[in-house]
């Protein structure tokens, strides 16, 4: 598809979007360069504990993790790996085959390989260009691989629909491949408060992400939306297990983006994202769904966050 034919097609998303009951913006939208810059600001925020969780959890308990993956396996990270975590398994995992970091943003996905050799000047870094919502091509290492371990961590798996996170399970079942497993990181249900304070922190930096989309969206499609009229919203909705992050219009606005014009009211919400928080039966079902079962789980003491291994059935 040429660039000009890949931009009307997200045009048209945006817009469907934009003509849904409740109109909604595509979470992809966060991440240009100033959004892939206040998220790394919202993983340190004091208020936002998955991010320094996750970490403590892959450091307490690295020698099991790497007694499990045992030597010479292949890490595939769903992700560019651009994160600490990463660096953990990187540095423990015995004799590791190969790493292949799986992400749609090249330039990203580059940038960080190429720090990533240098260093981990021993190790084989493939890094693989794609959709892992898709099935993809693993490229061929020098050493054979013994298992092939799917990385996931973040809680990724949280941003994606209850559908959608099946998909992309399977997935990561078929690139796992025979014997192969997944570690995984997974947010856990608890306490409504000290989540919906994690996705409201007080120096207001997960609104400015919010935000971003809209600037965003004005720059790739030369849409109007000004941002300063509309405000952050993150809710948990417990019946639903999920942070709901919108975008709430404080007045009657007209936007318009491509040829369409669209009347926003006041108070009227465009959903951005889900955070789907999980228990661990909830998470044990949707993964054996997908071909894998739950063979440890760690937490932190107080079970903010999880980190999983599951194997392939
Ligand atoms: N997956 C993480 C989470 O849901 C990180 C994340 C994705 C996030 N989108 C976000 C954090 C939007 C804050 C706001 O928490």
């Amino acid at each position: 598809m040429s660039s000009s034919a890949a931009m009307k097609k997200d045009l048209r998303e945006v817009i469907e979007g934009l003509q849904q009951p409740e109109k909604m913006i595509s979470p992809k939208y966060f991440y240009d360069e100033r959004g892939s810059k206040l998220f790394e600001e919202i993983t340190r925020l004091p208020e936002y504990y998955p991010t320094e969780t996750e970490l403590a959890i892959m450091r307490d308990n690295i020698d099991e993790i790497s007694e499990l993956a045992g030597a010479q396996a292949s890490l595939i990270e769903f992700g560019s790996g651009s994160s600490l975590k990463t660096r953990v398994l990187l540095e423990h995992l015995r004799d590791l085959a190969v790493y292949v970091p799986v992400d749609i943003s090249a330039d990203h996905l580059l940038e960080s390989a190429a720090q990533l050799r240098h260093d981990f000047p021993g190790l084989e870094i493939l890094p693989v260009v794609a959709d892992f919502t898709r099935p993809f091509a693993l490229p061929n290492p020098k050493i054979m691989p013994l298992r092939n371990i799917v990385y996931f961590p973040g809680s990724t798996i949280g941003n994606f629909t209850d559908d959608a996170a099946l998909d992309l399970l399977q997935v990561m079942h078929q690139e796992a491949g025979e014997s192969g497993a997944l570690l995984i990181g997974v947010d856990l249900q608890k306490d409504p408060d000290i989540i919906e304070q994690a996705y409201n922190d007080s120096a207001g930096i997960t609104a400015e992400f919010n935000l971003n989309v809209l600037r965003h969206l004005n720059r790739a499609f030369g849409a109007d939306f000004s941002p300063a009229a509309f405000s952050h919203s993150a809710e948990y909705n417990k019946d639903e297990g999920r942070v709901e992050l919108r975008l709430v219009s404080s007045e009657d606005q007209d936007v318009s983006i491509g040829s369409e014009e669209f009347l926003i009211e006041k108070d009227e919400t465009i959903l951005t994202e889900y955070s789907h928080k999980y228990t661990l039966e909830g998470f044990a079902a949707m993964a054996g769904k997908a071909g894998f079962d739950v063979a440890r789980v760690w937490t932190d003491a107080d079970e903010l966050f999880s980190v999983q291994y599951c194997l392939r059935r």
